[in-house]
């Protein structure tokens, strides 16, 4: 058994369910709302589904070993809740759910490595879904808290770190704004869907994430509990103060959105000042649940972006901005200017000193909380990555990883309370409406044949643990 030690750096890879798993009906597994977005024609770009996936259900134990062989010390995942409880809290509780965990928790520990767990990777049972538009109803935080809790009674023996919730941010905004992820549901001007004007939907969402969270936290776990965050980092577009200020909205409406409440009580000043009433307020009761808090943060960095500030209508970016990270997007492109190099994804350009800058505000505006790197990676479509590499050769991957790795260095060496980084990913696997055109992989994944190869960064990775483990 591995011990808890939190003087310990976690050095691991991550996943979650629906990326991995397949066997999307196996074993009494329910439907979950990508299994239902997917199978609708139209969603995902090259038209497949998170069916078979890369069969993590069924390969768990080459995957481990294959963690084993890069010399991971942790390995974060995430439970599929749909397994555990096919119809959420108006159902059985799926033994063979349980089981499928069991079977790999213990294999982790059996070979050194810490269970590092996601409680909600985007997916949920579709009866939710089906029964009240998943987030957009106060219900869902009773159905969250039913869930966490059979998760820490049947894992929490084993398990010493856990996770609400990953990138809730990306899912309300995709979800209910934009409506490229499930619910699909678009408001403001965003789309062809018919949700109504309204924009205050995300909000909504998110406010109802946020307690759901508050009230998990609220269940004994018996080890530590945070929540995972997309964090872009963000420089302005200019050194005029209206860019600067813009910056901190773009903060604030992304990211603090979420740590705000749970970590300082209340949402950022921006956010109430901007929104008034269309910002959920919280309850005393509310309140009082969110004193829980967090034991720490999770942090998926991966990109960063210019910000210029615009004049804007109240749903507009910048101000009701879920946008912002939209508007961020289309600047850069429209004024052709990026920050750093360009990966071939639309979202990823590669500047490793917003790793350090993030890690730097997380820690300043937090009181310097407990972080980890919950995801850091390199994705790349099959066919654009040419230069001198090849699929196996990922050059651009290994001086991604060494690059964001060093800035993280820098953070930690200026005071930065960072305990663990997670590689994301171990193999190629279902980039969610990319299908599985895009690749992130230290292992290519042949998906005819669910072949795992090594790529150079896997040896990169092994050698970089190696060296900075052999001190301790
Ligand atoms: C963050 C998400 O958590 C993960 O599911 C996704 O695959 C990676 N980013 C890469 O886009």
């Amino acid at each position: 058994m591995v011990s808890c030690n939190p003087n310990t750096f976690l050095f691991g890879s991550a996943s979650s369910s629906y990326q991995y798993e397949g066997a999307y009906l196996s074993d009494g597994k329910g439907l979950n709302n990508w299994d239902v977005f997917t199978h609708k024609p139209g969603n995902i770009m090259d038209g497949t589904t998170g069916d078979i996936a890369v069969d993590q259900y069924h390969l768990y134990q080459e995957d481990l070993n294959l963690m084993k062989y890069i010399g991971v010390n942790s390995y974060r995942f995430s439970i599929s809740w749909a397994r555990i409880l096919p119809k959420g809290r108006f159902g059985n509780v799926n033994v063979a759910g349980i089981d499928y965990y069991n079977k790999l928790i213990d294999a982790l520990l059996r070979r050194g490595i810490q269970p590092f767990v996601t409680l909600t990777h985007y997916d949920i049972p579709q009866e939710l879904e089906e029964r009240y538009g998943a987030w957009l109803s106060p219900e869902l935080q009773e159905d969250f808290r039913y869930y966490a809790d059979v998760c820490f009674r049947s894992f929490g023996d084993r398990v010493k770190f856990w996770t609400t919730f990953n990138e809730p941010n990306v899912a309300v905004i995709r979800g209910y704004r934009s409506g490229i992820y499930p619910p699909s549901r678009c408001s403001g001007s965003f789309g062809n869907c018919s949700s109504g004007d309204s924009c205050t939907e995300p909000f909504i969402a998110a406010h109802n994430v946020i307690l759901s969270h508050a009230s998990a936290v609220q269940k004994t776990q018996g080890g530590n509990i945070g929540i995972v965050m997309n964090c872009l980092w963000y420089e302005p577009f200019s050194n005029s103060l209206e860019d600067k200020l813009a910056v901190e909205r773009a903060l604030s409406f992304y990211m603090n959105w979420f740590l705000d409440p749970i970590i300082l009580g209340n949402y950022p000043a921006e956010m109430r000042e901007i929104l008034g009433q269309d910002l959920p307020a919280f309850s005393n009761d509310d309140l009082e649940k969110l004193k829980n808090g967090l034991d720490f943060i999770g942090i998926n960095h991966y990109s960063s972006f210019y910000i210029k500030d615009c004049k804007i209508s109240r749903c507009e970016p910048g101000a009701g901005a879920s946008k912002t990270e939209g508007f961020a997007l289309r600047t850069a492109i429209k004024e052709g200017r990026f920050i750093g190099e360009p990966s071939g994804l639309d979202w990823l350009y590669v500047y490793p000193q917003g790793m350090e800058k993030i890690v730097m505000y997380i820690k300043d505006r937090y009181n310097n909380t407990p972080m980890f790197i919950t995801e850091n990676g390199y994705g790349c479509e099959e066919k654009i990555n040419s230069k001198s590499e090849d699929m196996q050769n990922d050059v651009n991957r290994v001086d991604y990883m060494r690059s964001y790795l060093d800035a993280l260095a820098n953070a930690v060496r200026k005071g930065a309370d960072v305990r663990g980084y997670f590689a994301w990913s171990l193999l190629d696997n279902f980039e969610w409406i990319n299908g599985y055109t895009v690749r992130f992989g230290l292992y290519h994944v042949d998906f005819a044949t669910l072949k795992r190869s090594a790529r150079l960064s896997a040896a990169w990775y092994r050698q970089f643990i190696a060296n900075e483990t052999k001190h301790n």
